[in-house]
C-alpha cells in the first residue's frame, strides 16, 4: 500500500487580486488534510492497453467510486492528475491498482481541497510508478487539474499546498515564503455555504471586463495591502496585520464575493476582541479567518458559533 497526504490551506491576504498579477499571503493548514492511498492490484508489472480501465477509484467525499474508464483527462482532474504523473515519469500505463480518496477538508469552501487532492494523489501516484516527484513538479501538475476545478486559476492553491509552506505567492514568479516575527492564532469559521469558486472568479472577471479602471485600482489597493501585511507580520505588528484584514475584506466585498454570512462571522469576530477578519478564499460562502490576540481564541470561536459558524478552527502561524 502506497499512501500521501496533502494539507488544506488559507488565503491571509490577496485572493481574487492575485488572479490578476497581485502578491497574494497562504498559509497551509496542517489540521484538514487529503489522503490518498494506493493498492497495487495483481500483478505491479501488468499493464492494459487502456491504463483508465485498470484504475479503479473510490472517493466517497465526493460520491465516486468506479473505474476511471468513464472519465477523461479533459474534464476530470483525477485523471488529468494520473495522465500527468505517468506523462513526467514517461510510464505509459499504470499498474492495476485501486486507488482510495479521502478528505477532511470540506469541499466548496475556500480551504484548497481539490488542489490538496491533486497533490496527494500525484505523490502517491509517482511513489507507486516509481519515485517521488520534486515539489515544483507536483505543484505544476495540481495546477492543470486547477484549472478544471477553477478554471483560470492563479496557481496559489497548488503552490501552497505542494511546499507546504507560508507563500508570498505572485501569479508566474518563484515561490518565496514570509517570515514570521512574532507567531499569531488564527480562528477560522465555516458559513457552512458550499460556494463555487470558479464562478466567484467568474463574476469578478465580469465586473473587471465591465469597468476595468474601478476593479483594476482595487486589485492593485488589495495588492498594496498585502505587501504591508507581509511587513507587518515580518516586524510582528499584529494589531496593524488586523486593520489590513479588515480592509482587504471591504474591499473583497467590493468585488461582491462577501455575503452576508461571511460579513455576520466578521462582525462576530470584531466585536468579540479579534483584530481583524475577512473572508478567505473564493467567497460567497466557505470560510473567514480571524486574527486573534493571545488568549482570546475560546472567546472568539464562541461567539461565532453563536452568530452562525457550522464549526470553528484554530491555527498558529508562525
Ligand atoms: C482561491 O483559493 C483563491 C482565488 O484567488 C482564486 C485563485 O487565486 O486561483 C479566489
Amino acid at each position: 500500500m502506497i499512501s500521501a497526504t496533502a494539507p488544506g490551506k488559507i488565503i491571509l491576504l490577496g485572493e481574487h487580486a492575485v488572479v490578476y498579477g497581485q502578491p497574494a499571503l497562504a498559509i497551509p493548514l496542517s489540521q484538514l488534510t487529503a489522503s490518498v492511498q494506493i493498492e497495487l492490484e495483481g500483478d505491479a508489472g501488468e499493464f492494459s492497453s487502456d491504463w483508465r480501465e485498470v484504475v479503479r477509484v473510490s472517493a466517497p467525499d465526493i460520491g465516486r467510486s468506479g473505474f476511471l474508464s468513464e472519465y477523461s483527462p479533459a474534464n476530470d482532474p483525477i485523471a488529468l492528475v494520473i495522465a500527468n504523473v505517468l506523462k513526467e515519469m514517461k510510464i505509459p500505463r499504470p499498474p492495476r491498482c485501486h486507488i482510495k480518496i479521502e478528505s477532511t477538508i470540506p469541499v466548496a469552501s475556500g480551504l484548497g481541497s481539490g488542489a490538496a487532492v491533486s497533490v496527494a494523489l500525484a505523490r502517491a501516484m509517482a511513489s507507486a510508478v516509481g519515485h517521488e516527484l520534486a515539489d515544483d513538479v507536483i505543484s505544476k501538475i495540481a495546477f492543470e487539474a486547477e484549472r478544471i476545478h477553477h478554471g483560470t486559476p492563479s496557481g496559489i492553491d497548488n503552490s501552497v499546498i505542494a511546499y507546504e509552506k507560508p507563500v508570498y505567492y505572485v501569479k508566474d514568479q518563484p515561490i518565496t515564503t514570509f517570515q514570521v516575527k512574532v507567531p499569531f492564532t488564527l480562528v477560522i469559521a465555516d458559513t457552512g455555504i458550499r460556494s463555487s469558486t470558479m464562478d466567484s472568479v467568474e463574476d469578478v472577471r465580469k465586473l473587471w471586463q465591465r469597468d476595468p479602471f474601478k476593479y483594476q485600482l482595487i486589485f492593485f489597493q488589495i495588492g498594496e495591502i498585502v505587501e504591508k501585511g507581509r511587513q507587518a507580520i515580518r516586524h510582528g505588528e499584529l494589531e496593524n496585520l488586523g486593520r489590513l484584514m479588515n480592509q482587504d475584506h471591504h474591499l473583497l466585498q467590493e468585488l461582491t464575493v462577501s455575503s452576508l454570512e461571511l460579513d455576520q462571522l466578521t462582525e462576530a469576530a470584531l466585536s468579540s476582541g479579534a483584530y481583524g477578519a475577512k473572508l478567505s478564499g473564493g467567497g460567497r460562502g466557505g470560510n473567514m479567518i480571524a486574527l486573534v490576540p493571545e488568549g482570546t481564541a475560546g472567546r472568539v470561536e464562541e461567539a461565532l458559533l453563536k452568530a452562525g459558524a457550522q464549526r470553528t478552527l484554530k491555527t498558529l502561524v508562525g
